[in-house]
């Protein structure tokens, strides 16, 4: 695992986009994986700064996110496709029907998720695959106990998840208790994995994805064995 260490959130998000503007500018047709979340927020401020100042075009791009809420349609503003499209999709040259975020109002939602595999199996490996961390050490929404090999797939959010995330709602009891996330054994099929992690609070579980066991009680843990990982955080670890 190459480890970058930097002093802020700015700094974070600078070297962040370098990965995906050399990602997007030595592919034909680049593939990106996205997170949603705070981390990469300010990333994807950068990232239409460099479209808009004509750095980087994402016209042949194609993305795939690593998750959705199970019962919020995309118009709904706790949704991660609105999220998207808000904080990144709505003001760069992308082609908006190259985006692709599981449906989280598919009626069959498991069946929903063996397409999304499909979908990403038929494009051709993710060339770069961005992650946030967890505070319980999730990727995507694997939470600990998942199997490494799992694929795309409909998850129980657990306490300390829907906990974290009850910020962007107006309370607990909305936070929705499913999702539909991209796997363990998909995400490891990237190319390249860069995760970010930004912020003390998370410094005790990041320590344990590099040093520790891999083990599935701590998702991220399995990044030991990926060929190309490179962690950005603020935190000595
Ligand atoms: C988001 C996702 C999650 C987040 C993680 C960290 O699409 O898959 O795994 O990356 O929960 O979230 P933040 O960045 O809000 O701390």
């Amino acid at each position: 695992m190459n480890i970058i260490k930097v002093n802020n959130n700015i700094e974070l998000s600078e070297k962040a986009a370098q990965f995906v503007l050399n990602t997007i500018s030595s592919k034909e047709r680049p593939i990106l994986g996205l997170a949603t979340g705070s981390t990469p927020e300010k990333l994807y401020e950068l990232l239409i700064d460099k479209n808009r100042a004509g750095e980087v075009s994402f016209s042949k791009v194609t993305t795939f996110n690593l998750d959705e809420y199970a019962g919020l349609s995309g118009e709904d503003p706790q949704s991660y496709r609105y999220f998207m499209n808000k904080h990144l999709f709505d003001h760069i040259d992308i082609k908006k029907e190259k985006t692709f975020i599981p449906n989280g109002l598919a009626l069959d939602i498991e069946e929903e998720c063996k397409s999304y595999e499909q979908l990403i199996e038929q494009s051709g490996s993710i060339d770069l695959q961005l992650l946030g961390l967890g505070l319980n050490g999730h990727i995507g929404f694997n939470e600990p106990g998942t199997p490494f090999d799992k694929r795309t797939h409909v998850v129980a959010l657990d306490a300390v998840t829907r906990e974290a995330n009850a910020r962007f709602f107006s309370h607990l009891d909305e936070v929705p208790t499913q999702a539909l996330t991209m796997g363990i054994g998909t995400i490891m099929e990237a190319k390249q994995i860069l995760l970010l992690v930004i912020g003390e609070k998370k410094a005790d579980i990041l320590k344990q994805v590099v040093h520790g066991d891999v083990s599935e009680n701590v998702p991220a843990s399995i990044l030991q064995r990926h060929p190309n990982v490179t962690i950005i955080t603020d935190i000595d670890v």
